[in-house]
């Protein structure tokens, strides 16, 4: 890791040039305005650590709305501001960058979202979750690339440390116990032993915190690339019960994460998904529970639904010599994330293979008669209609014909 304090030829090298030069004009522009302007955050940390992060966060200590839309005018970005918070979003190319006013936040009570006022770097950087995360590396043409380290960031950073700031930071925002655990597993890092007392300490503290925001988090935790670390630490500390007592992070869901990655879907498996395996185990009573503690939207709501219910009639899905047509009803109609959780979830081999061939095979079966050649044929619309169609369908899917003639003439009888 660099301990140069100008990190002008990492900044360089690692991101695209395109957002340097972003980056560049944006410092011009906050110089003319007379203002400082700084890359903070997780950019900062992950420069220093040689990852890939393009998610960039700019603070500037004077006006942030009056900047990005300058910048916005000159590069073509779209701006999106939030006068309350004094930040702006600029969506420019593929990137994504925030910019915000250097401000100072206090919480009207824990859990509660902050009130802000403008304020200096050195304040906006010391009210931030933890050390790794307050340094900022300044942007203005004459302090390009000079970093900012006012409290030990560098140095958690090279021991492997999570390190609050203050002794109230996990009352001030609850969800920063999610988001150290987060860090925590991703970086391969360890909880520095002060945070993980306070930590303990604060974990009743996560009753302050909307469901909205818990499942914001949850969904970020869904969203690293080994979810089930972040889950199996949450278990060990006792804060995953805070979520639903009846959830694990056991071997089982160890397993099925990592088959789900290997097996279903060698990309990255969708939140969706893995929100299913963690609620695998739960009795419909439990899926609910969650299902409205979290306010999920409409789409994980009806996956949890669904994989529950699909869960409760795997049996027939057991039998070794299940007509296709029977594969294809017994699955037909549910949402794919539901399909794949039972798939992951299930010890039975066979039922592993009929659910594979409905979705590699049977979901995309169709006859090749279609409505309007029924109605050629004679048949009106209808409830008849329907069910030559049906009948149709599972004759294809049971290999009873396959050919349109054979369709036809199965109509004709
Ligand atoms: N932050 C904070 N407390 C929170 C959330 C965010 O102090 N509850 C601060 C941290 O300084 C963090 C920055 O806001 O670095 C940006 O937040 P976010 O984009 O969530 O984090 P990143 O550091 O970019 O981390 P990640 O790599 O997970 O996106």
């Amino acid at each position: 890791m660099s301990q140069v304090n100008d990190l002008s030829d990492q900044i360089e090298k690692q991101l695209p040039s395109g957002l340097v030069e972003f980056m560049q004009t944006a410092g011009l522009i906050a110089a003319n305005q007379g203002h400082s302007l700084h890359l903070v955050g997780g950019g900062v940390r992950d420069l220093m650590l040689g990852r890939s992060n393009t998610d960039l966060d700019l603070v500037v200590e004077g006006d942030a709305i009056s900047l990005a839309r300058q910048l916005a005018s000159i590069t073509g970005a779209k701006i999106t501001t939030h006068n309350r918070f004094l930040t702006a979003n600029l969506k420019w190319d593929k990137w994504d960058i925030d910019i915000a006013t250097a401000r100072s936040e206090t919480y009207t009570r824990p859990g509660a979202l902050p009130t802000v006022k403008p304020g200096f770097l050195k304040v906006d950087l010391f009210r931030r979750d933890f050390t790794i995360n307050t340094m900022a590396i300044g942007l203005v043409p004459d302090r390009w690339g000079e970093v900012t380290d006012l409290y030990g960031g560098r140095d958690d950073l090279e021991k492997g440390l999570i390190r609050i700031l203050h002794e109230g930071s996990f009352i001030d925002d609850a969800t920063r116990i999610w988001r150290a655990l987060r860090y925590e597993q991703r970086l391969g890092f360890k909880l520095e032993p002060k945070t993980l007392r306070l930590l303990k300490r604060d974990i009743p503290m996560l009753e302050t915190i909307s469901g909205d925001r818990i499942r914001h988090e949850l969904e970020l935790v869904l969203g690293e690339e080994f979810p089930e670390k972040v889950i199996r630490r949450a278990e060990k500390l006792q804060i995953l019960p805070e979520l639903h007592p009846g959830l694990r992070g056991d071997g089982w869901l160890n397993r099925s994460f990592k088959a789900a990655r290997t097996r279903v879907f060698p990309d990255k498996p969708t939140v969706e998904l893995y929100l299913a395996l963690m609620a695998y185990r739960l009795t419909a009573d439990e899926t609910e529970k969650l299902i409205s503690q979290l306010r999920l939207p409409k789409t994980h709501t009806q996956t949890l639904r669904e994989s529950s219910r699909l869960r409760a009639g795997m049996e027939s899905l057991a039998e070794p010599f299940a007509a296709r047509s029977r594969i294809y009803s017994l699955l037909h109609g549910y949402r794919l994330a539901a399909i794949s959780a039972n798939y992951l979830a299930t010890d039975s081999k066979v039922t592993r293979k009929q659910i594979n061939l409905y979705l590699t095979r049977l979901r995309y079966v169709k006859p090749s008669l279609t409505g309007s050649d029924l109605q050629k044929m004679g048949v009106p619309p209808g409830p008849r209609m329907k069910e030559i169609l049906q009948k149709l369908l599972e004759g294809r899917l049971d290999g009873k014909v396959n050919s349109k003639k054979g369709e036809m003439e199965m109509v004709g009888e």
